[in-house]
């Protein structure tokens, strides 16, 4: 099991490019069984649950592979599976995208329900009353949702409670193929979701109000192929700009989308950063002491919970109090264990960290749990003091292209071992 070796402290300087958005590319991966014949999504990372989800979808029976940073998704030869097994869900609870686009195409899909994670459940009941609002049988049995659709989707009405990612992009993907007219509510407008929603109508879905919480969609008969190209990871951009704000230095990304930025961006300002933005450039530096921060996360366009721990990490050596309230998941903090290793001051009750800024952090033993509060302790080690390892550093993989390589090409002294 690989883990990082990392000596700090050390500032950050130089260029890096922003990769494909990894939470855009699988509900993307997923679309692709709503048609026949080859999806092409350039652009896509190459991520480790990337690759989870290409097993996926070759479990079913498609044909993919990746050249050249471009994912070619063929559904031409029908599916051999209509079932999303136990030992790949477990690994990714995001199979859960293929429920939609199995029942929309295929009219059945058995899906194995996903765990919980590091901080706690994960529900899936706004996926399956949202297709069923749409006509779908759900039962569950022996850990599996089992879903039929025999007379196919019709339209229905639905509305989100609370605001799902997920769930929005799952019975969007149902409601494009189904008889008559969806309204659906409440629904989550992140960027990954409007570019979901945009490739599909570029294959002739009919869907109404993308960006806003309030989605109209009237069903068609077929889609043609999906072909897109994935939109700049937002949650990679604000935590290289995080890094530079726990380590210091000055660092340019490219290839960035500023207004799927906006709340990190104002963030870092308050954090002390200096953060300069041209056409898909932005250019963040701190040379300055941090300043205490209050954020509060919140369903694009706010804060978002993906950034919580690499700012909790900024907020561990700000000189004062800062609070930070995590609304979508309250006990998304198990980074806060661990930041406390290398010294830093954290309170937890009740979805809320208070942070007390310390004057430095000390390297130290370290464990990921998930994949943000990874990349959270990754940024900490570059500051800290001594030596730091970081373990598990599989959940890092999940979401991060060779982090290590990039990290260590803005100077941070960070080396990948293999236990
Ligand atoms: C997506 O997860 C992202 N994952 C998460 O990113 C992100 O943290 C989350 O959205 C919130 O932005 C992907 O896009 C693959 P939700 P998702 O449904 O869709 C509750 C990362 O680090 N809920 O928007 O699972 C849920 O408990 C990952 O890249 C239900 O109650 O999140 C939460 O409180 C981690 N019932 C709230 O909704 C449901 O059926 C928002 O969750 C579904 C969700």
């Amino acid at each position: 099991m690989d883990y990082f070796v990392i000596d700090g402290p050390t500032p950050l300087m130089g260029d890096v490019r922003i990769a494909g958005a990894k939470n855009a590319t699988l509900p993307l991966m997923a679309a692709a069984l709503l048609a026949r014949g080859e999806t092409r999504l350039a652009n896509a990372p190459d991520l480790r649950d990337r690759r989870f989800f290409l097993d996926l979808l070759r479990e079913l029976g498609v044909a993919g592979e990746l050249a050249n940073g471009e994912l070619r998704l063929d559904t031409t030869v029908p599916l051999t599976s209509h079932t999303a097994p136990y030992d790949i869900v477990r690994k990714m609870r995001a199979s859960i995208y293929v429920l939609g686009p199995l029942l929309a195409a295929y009219g059945a899909a058995r899906v194995s329900k996903p765990g919980g994670c590091a901080w706690g459940p994960r529900p899936v009941d706004l996926h399956t009353a949202g297709v069923a609002a749409l006509g779908a049988e759900v039962t569950e049995e022996h850990g599996y949702i089992i879903s039929r659709a025999p007379r196919g989707l019709r339209g229905g009405r639905f509305r989100f409670e609370p605001v799902s990612v997920g769930a929005t992009c799952n019975v969007m993907m149902a409601a494009v193929l189904a008889r008559g007219e969806t309204l659906l509510e409440n629904c989550a407008c992140e960027p990954e979701v409007v570019q979901l929603g945009e490739a599909l109508v570029a294959a002739g879905a009919r869907v109404e109000g993308l960006g806003t919480r309030t989605l109209h969609i009237e069903g068609v008969s077929s889609l043609a192929p999906l072909r897109c190209t994935v939109i700049p990871d937002r949650i990679e951009a604000g935590t290289f700009l995080a890094a530079v704000a726990v380590a210091g230095g000055r660092i340019r990304l490219s290839g960035c989308r500023l207004d799927h930025l906006q709340p990190v961006l104002g963030v870092l300002r308050d954090l002390g950063c200096t953060v300069a933005s041209e056409g898909d450039q932005v250019v963040a530096e701190r040379r300055g002491p941090l300043q205490p921060v209050r954020v509060i996360t919140e369903p694009f366009p706010g804060f978002p919970t993906d950034m919580q721990a690499q700012i909790m990490a900024a907020a561990a050596l700000a000189g004062g109090v800062s609070r930070i309230t995590d609304t979508i998941y309250p006990d998304r903090f198990t980074h806060a264990a661990e930041l406390q290793r290398l010294g830093a001051q954290i309170d937890v009750h009740d979805g809320t960290a208070i942070v007390t800024g310390v004057a430095a952090l000390q390297g130290a033993p370290v464990m990921a749990t998930d994949l943000r509060a990874s990349a959270a302790l990754v940024l900490a080690a570059v500051a800290a003091h001594g030596r730091s390892e970081v373990r598990r550093v599989y959940h890092i993989d999940r979401g991060y292209e060779r982090i290590e390589q990039r990290l260590a090409a803005l100077g941070a002294k960070i080396q990948r071992m293999s236990a």
